[in-house]
């Protein structure tokens, strides 16, 4: 049965404005991901990756910072000055598909090294960690006939827990998922298992929890974007009303606005929330489509305003993720 709920890093999108305001409006989900940081060869956290993950920032949220890197040294010092600001689990980015991040072997790129991987965790794990460490991966960098290597060297390390996105590079993050995987991983996993892709509704988390039934948990990126009220109904809570998504997205608009000192960047934010959000509206698609090529902020709210305005909310989102 599925007790826990992971909020997926979305870089660009779940930054910390975005977290805390979700978490005061809708909230249910049990742990929050950081979006990604690649420590520099230098060890100096920069002030926007401070920010990022300063427990300021994140008070309230149970949040999960995450780490891409492949050199065993560089996690060991980002995961000891993260133990320092207070955070018990730090998480290796394994999954990230863009192509200059997988060129540098990193992220979505080091699944081709198996090796190479093989050494980084003996290095981690040689000595006594500051946090738990847990790994969010794909299931290999070209096919998914990589997954059974590559879970036979994560089984192999005291790994706190293992997010699965059951897809390849190449898929990113649309097309079939690669489910048989999902089920090695659970007959021949030794480490805990998080499910995450492409779960919009709560029927579609009940029907992978009847495929599933011993799976624990899940992690939600784009489908809590599309519906904020997502986890919280998977704990048997309402909707969103139009009333909360205006108060919302007002809200997040305002901090982003707090946070940037300008209008246009907070409303190229904005817009980036509403790519998902839109397919909560019925007949979403025309104003969706014209947000997305409009420009500035006076196009965006005057936009926004006519969505709330005239289109059904539906129930639950009924878009594709892209
Ligand atoms: C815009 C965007 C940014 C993402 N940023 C990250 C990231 O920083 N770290 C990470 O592990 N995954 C990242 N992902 C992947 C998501 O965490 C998640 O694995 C993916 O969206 C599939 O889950 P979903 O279908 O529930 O959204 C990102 C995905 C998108 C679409």
């Amino acid at each position: 049965m599925i007790s826990r709920v992971d909020f997926a890093p979305l870089d660009g999108i779940t930054k910390s404005v975005f977290r805390r305001t979700w978490q005061e409006f809708f909230g249910g989900a049990d742990r929050f991901f950081i979006p990604f940081f690649s420590p520099t060869d230098q060890h100096i956290l920069t002030d926007r990756h401070r920010k990022e993950v300063d427990p300021a920032a994140n008070a309230g949220l149970n949040a999960v910072p995450q780490v891409m890197t492949r050199r065993a040294s560089d996690f060991l010092w980002a995961a000891e000055i993260l133990a320092d600001m207070g955070y018990g689990e730090v998480n290796l980015n394994l999954g990230c598909p863009s192509g200059t991040v997988a060129a540098k072997g990193k992220g979505s790129g080091f699944l081709r090294d198996p090796e190479g991987l093989d050494r980084f965790f003996e290095e981690v794990f040689s000595r006594p960690l500051p946090a738990a460490v847990s790994v969010k991966t794909r299931l290999g960098y070209d096919s998914p006939e990589e997954f059974p290597r590559l879970l036979e060297i994560y089984n192999r390390y005291p790994i706190a827990c293992l997010t699965v996105h059951p897809r390849t590079r190449p898929e990113k993050y649309r097309g079939p998922l690669h489910l048989d995987a999902v089920s090695l991983a659970m007959a021949e996993g030794r480490i805990p298992l998080c499910y995450n892709g492409d779960l919009r509704t709560p029927g579609e988390v009940r029907a992978l929890e009847a495929r599933f039934p011993a799976l624990e948990a899940v992690m939600i990126g784009r489908g809590a974007v599309a519906d904020p009220a997502l986890p919280r109904k998977l704990r048997g809570g309402p909707p969103a009303s139009r009333e909360e998504l205006e108060a919302f997205t007002a809200a997040l608009y305002r901090g982003y606005q707090a946070q940037y000192g300008q209008k246009h960047p907070a409303s190229q934010r904005m817009k980036e929330v509403w790519f998902y959000l839109i397919h909560l509206f019925e007949g979403g698609e025309r104003l969706g489509g014209r947000l997305r090529r409009s420009r500035g902020p006076e196009a965006y709210e005057r936009i926004e305003a006519e969505i709330f305005q005239t289109l059904p909310l539906r129930e639950e989102s009924a878009g594709e993720l892209v």
